[in-house]
């Protein structure tokens, strides 16, 4: 009998309606359309706003896509797993109210957090559930509000981040498609680099904290961006490597979207052209847990059967890593 491999078998994306454009950032801080679109590779990005909306509502949004597209019936569903750096709040899961939401009441729920890792790792553990014969039915959600993270007099992040959200459902799958291979690392000795000082057990809020801007996302851009550029390539040709795969074979590269720089750094080294590589980073910025689903999510009508797909992320942590997956269906 053939070993049972985990495949994603449908995807569904949220972006709320709000278009944060350079424009309006230039109007909040000093910067510049030029200076944002030749450095980052970004034009625009998603904002939720509202009050009273959180995580949850960007990752319910992009679920009920899925479940609409796919006319699964959420009872199906037996673990959710929210990858998220902002949960609706520190302690109850995020995951738990979204299954409700959505009616997967036979489901049970968690989140995962790896910083922009975190669907990449979530990838791996939904795969694991799913190859150990466990599960039948696990819905990955990426998702994350950035903006209630960042400090917009902050120039050096506010220009990077947007919120949204993406969904995959991982099923078995005996035809060898799914997860084939996964490289993932991390280094604490990152987490000075980027990183929310106040708000965990570390440094609980105060007064102090508040007033200190303490709740905002604090980035070393310069060596993010070099740690970034070296393990996303690292990571990436080593799965080819080991999987003998060149870069005839290599159908598509899915990276994170950080800064275009570093998707252009990391295609390069893999010897790809770049129709060969999602980009959306221009349209949503950087949406930490969100961006590999919502690629997926956008290019998911020009994938084929078969198609070699190589993830490649970086995030705070550090967290990195590459994982090879052959893609199920046709849409
Ligand atoms: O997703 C998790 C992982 N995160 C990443 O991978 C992000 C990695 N880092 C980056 O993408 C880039 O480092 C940034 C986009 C954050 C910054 O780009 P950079 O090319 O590394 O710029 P820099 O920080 O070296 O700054 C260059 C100059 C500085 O001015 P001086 O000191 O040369 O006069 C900055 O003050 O650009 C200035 N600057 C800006 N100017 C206009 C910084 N931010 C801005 C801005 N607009 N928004």
């Amino acid at each position: 009998m053939s070993k049972t491999t985990a495949a994603i078998t449908a995807v569904g994306s949220y972006v709320p309606d709000f278009v944060m454009t350079n424009k309006i950032l230039e109007t909040l801080v000093d910067t510049n359309d030029e200076w944002i679109t030749t450095r980052t590779g970004i034009k625009e990005r998603r904002i939720l706003k509202g009050e009273g909306l959180g995580t949850s509502y960007l990752a319910i949004k992009a679920a009920e896509q899925l479940l609409e597209k796919r006319k699964l019936d959420p009872k199906e569903i037996e673990l959710i797993i929210v990858a998220t750096a902002t949960p609706d709040m520190m302690v109850a899961a995020t995951a738990a109210y979204v299954a409700s939401e959505i009616g997967a009441t036979n489901a049970f729920a968690y989140d995962l957090q790896a910083a922009c890792s975190s669907f990449l790792y979530g990838m791996s553990t939904a795969a694991s559930y799913i190859e150990s014969g466990r599960y039948k039915k696990v819905l990955l959600i990426g998702a994350d509000k950035m903006s209630s993270i960042i400090d917009y007099t902050d120039r050096t992040t506010c220009i990077i981040f947007g919120d949204g959200a993406g969904a995959a459902l991982f099923e078995p799958n005996n035809e060898g498609l799914g997860l084939q291979d996964e490289y993932l690392r991390s280094d604490g000795v990152g987490r000075n680099f980027l990183k929310m000082d106040a708000g965990g057990s570390l440094l609980p809020a105060s007064e102090e904290t508040v007033k200190n801007r303490q709740h905002f996302i604090y980035q070393d851009g310069k060596s993010v961006f070099k740690f970034a550029v070296t393990n996303m390539a690292d990571s990436a040709a080593k799965i080819m490597e080991r999987n003998n795969l060149s870069h005839n074979d290599v159908n598509w590269l899915v990276p994170h979207q950080a800064n275009k720089r570093i998707i252009d750094a990391t295609s390069n080294r893999m010897g790809l052209d770049d129709s060969k590589v999602m980009m959306n980073i221009q349209r949503y910025g950087n949406t930490t847990s969100a961006t590999l689903p919502l690629l997926l999510s956008d290019y998911e009508s020009q994938l084929r059967k078969g198609d070699n797909l190589v993830f490649a992320a970086f995030g705070g942590g550090f967290t990195w890593g590459s994982i090879y997956l052959k893609w199920a269906y046709n849409s």
